[in-house]
């Protein structure tokens, strides 16, 4: 498979019911502690089987790592880390070869591959290979820590559901990590886990946003186009499974605003150069301009769904009724936030390095 990054790269391997998934980083520098504790953490929080609102797939996800760290540092070799795939169920997926899944993969990769692909679980398009996405990321995030970078990811909207509150990073980032569905706000996690379970309760599913901010980021990270912090940031997370939106700051919601409105405007602060908005995301020319990096990251609704829906036999072309069975998160946002997270991580780490800055 191909691979993300210039400085720091992750390549991802394996497949949904396969041996199993993980990564290969290359790039950490020699030396850095990286604690294994801290990136199984990271891939519990990604695991389902959280009430209600994820699937109740057991999927254990015990990190092994195969190479490139010793002591608990980082030997400056290739970083392989993996989880073997367990409680798989592989039964239902040969239909699908036949007869596609709406909002899948399964019809571009059967034409693509020519049915060679391993279509089991969803094979290399499933939400698992995103366990490797979370191995390279915690790697990242444990590096950037020690310039003082740091980031968070946090559920803003679930269906009809939005965050009304803007709360300051370190509350947001105790709250959030001790929420099933990733929200800094009690009351609206209730609300928003209500939405999730209705849409269950109704054979459907629901989709949402998550915004990641993050912090300590000195001015100057990122290259000029090609390699600006929206293309790197947004390149990683359009590869995340189900994204369909990406945007920075302002978003677009910056198409009706004036430039009196949208431009952030410089002020002197204890000595420091902020602006008193960041409509900018923290980005200018695609370069951090010292304010916090804030992007939001728009997740559709799952796509396997209890409801009959339309599909076609391609081999006969017959129109078909289709009934997915299986167990599925209803919503895939609060398992997405940790992958948000730890990814967003590997591509700052990434521009860092690039820039010298690391
Ligand atoms: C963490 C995570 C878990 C996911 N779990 C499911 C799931 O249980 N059922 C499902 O239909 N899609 C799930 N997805 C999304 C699908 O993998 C994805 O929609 C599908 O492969 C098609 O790719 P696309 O939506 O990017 O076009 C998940 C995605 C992520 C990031």
């Amino acid at each position: 498979m191909n691979e993300f990054g210039s400085k720091y790269k992750i390549g991802i391997f394996g497949s949904s019911h396969g041996l199993c998934v993980g990564a290969r980083v290359d790039g950490c520098p020699a030396g850095s502690a990286i604690s294994e504790a801290v990136i199984q953490s990271e891939l519990d929080r990604r695991a389902p089987g959280k009430g209600q609102i994820t699937s109740p797939r057991r999927e254990r996800d015990r990190l092994e790592i195969v190479s490139g760290l010793r002591n608990g540092k980082a030997t400056g070799g290739p970083i392989v880390g993996l989880v073997r795939n367990a409680d798989t169920d592989s039964s239902a997926y040969d239909a699908f070869l036949k007869v596609p899944r709406p909002g899948h993969a399964d019809y571009p990769a059967m034409v693509k591959y020519g049915g060679h692909h391993d279509h089991r679980g969803g094979g290399i398009f499933s939400g698992r290979m995103t366990a490797g996405l979370v191995i390279g990321g915690a790697i990242a995030r444990q590096v950037i820590e020690t310039v003082g970078v740091r980031v968070l990811a946090q559920t803003v909207q679930i269906g009809n559901v939005s965050l009304q509150k803007d709360l300051p990073f370190s509350v947001a980032e105790r709250i959030v990590r001790n929420s099933a569905v990733g929200c800094a706000d009690r009351k609206t996690a209730e609300l928003m886990t209500e939405e999730i379970v209705k849409a269950h309760e109704e054979r459907d599913s629901v989709g949402g946003v998550v915004k990641c901010t993050v912090i300590g980021v000195p001015v100057g990270v990122g290259e000029p186009f090609f390699s600006s912090i929206e293309s790197a940031v947004s390149a990683m997370m359009f590869s995340i499974p189900g994204v369909k939106g990406v945007e920075f700051g302002s978003g677009f919601r910056c198409a009706s605003m004036r430039g009196s409105e949208h431009n952030d405007q410089y002020v002197i602060r204890s000595g420091r150069i902020l602006t008193r908005t960041n409509n900018s995301g923290g980005i200018l020319g695609g370069l951090s301009n010292g304010m916090p990096i804030e992007f939001r990251v728009a997740f559709k609704p799952t796509s396997s769904i209890a409801r009959p829906q339309k599909s076609v036999n391609i081999v006969d072309k017959k129109p078909v009724e289709l009934e997915i069975r299986g167990r599925h998160d209803p919503c895939i946002v609060p398992r997405a936030v940790p992958v948000v997270e730890n990814s967003a991580a590997a591509v700052i780490l990434d521009l860092m390095l690039q820039g010298g800055f690391i």
